[in-house]
């Protein structure tokens, strides 16, 4: 059967895909443009896609033949999965493959925004080190700090079991506190929920008002969790200390405030970027296609 890939996908992991099926593989600027993507579905069976890739409803009725889309990503807000699901589709991502790889650049992200790294990099960089001196570049310690996660999740459970390792009380919002007593009380604020209408700006103005003047807010999730606008605003009123984002709202832009600000580290998406992650997401991806063409089910439908 004809199988649509958007992007490259390790060999040893495409050869098991190519040794039953005809695969397509699109090597245009990414994201493949949409009606690209239309034209090029009407005869597949198959789409394997990105995050980065919209599979609107439009896409998918142009696609008479098609019987998956496989995600890799463990997010799928790309995707119009109502649509898919009218029209018999079967739509699967890549969960558990890349917990742990997330769970641990969110840490990265923690740390280096609590020690002040991508500040004191810049400016090591820029020649402007003077030396080591008792009050220079002073960040805050975790121990003994409380850290709030938005999201009770895979994701969100494997980042509150690395917390003990560096002395810090775990909250899980809508678990263990409100939402808003979470926001109120936490030190640092790990976002780890679902992309979507049902998240979007959750993360406002009148929610970052209300966190710690000292809190640093983290989000490994989906930019569009939290209002870049008012995370800018939050930032330059210092009406929270530090942000570290791997996700933005419109990548790979990045709001221009937040570019100059020196309290905000910025990692480009990269949660699940580990050659073992990758190599697993895309691995379980062609899984799920392998299995739907043979009239089996998937391993991880959404
Ligand atoms: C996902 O899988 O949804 C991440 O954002 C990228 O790994």
């Amino acid at each position: 059967m004809k199988v649509l890939l958007t992007r490259r996908i390790p060999s040893a992991v495409l050869s098991r895909l190519e040794a039953v099926h005809e695969v397509e593989r699109y090597d245009g600027p990414s994201p493949i443009p949409e009606d690209e993507l239309r034209r090029r579905l009407a005869d597949k069976h198959a789409l394997m896609c990105l995050l980065t890739e919209r599979v609107s409803a439009d896409a998918l009725a142009a696609a008479p033949n098609l019987k998956i889309v496989a995600n890799i990503a463990v997010g799928y807000d790309n995707i119009d999965v109502a649509a898919a699901r009218e029209r018999g589709i079967v739509v699967t991502n890549t969960p558990d493959v890349l917990t742990e790889a997330t769970a641990e650049f969110t840490w990265t992200l923690i740390l280096a925004a609590a020690r002040r790294l991508g500040e004191g990099e810049r400016l090591l960089r820029r020649g402007e080190w003077r030396g080591w001196t008792l009050d220079f570049l002073l960040g805050t310690e975790l121990r003994g700090k409380q850290l709030g996660l938005i999201g009770r999740g895979r994701i969100g459970r494997s980042v509150a079991a690395k917390a003990p390792a560096f002395g810090m009380k775990v909250a899980f919002a809508k678990h263990d506190l409100s939402l808003d007593e979470l926001l109120v009380s936490s030190d640092v604020i790990s976002i780890h929920v679902p992309g979507g209408d049902g998240t979007r700006h959750m993360i406002d103005r009148r929610r970052l008002a209300r966190m710690k003047r000292s809190a640093i807010l983290v989000n490994t999730s989906r930019g569009s969790v939290v209002d870049e606008e008012a995370l800018a605003w939050a930032l330059k009123e210092r009406l929270i200390a530090a942000a570290a984002l791997d996700v933005y709202e419109r990548e790979p832009e990045v709001h221009q405030d937040l570019l100059s600000m020196e309290n905000v580290i910025l990692a480009p998406h990269l949660g699940s970027a580990t050659r073992e992650t990758r190599t697993a997401m895309a691995d379980l991806a062609v899984e799920n296609v392998l299995a739907v063409l043979d009239g089996r089910p998937p391993r991880t439908p959404v």
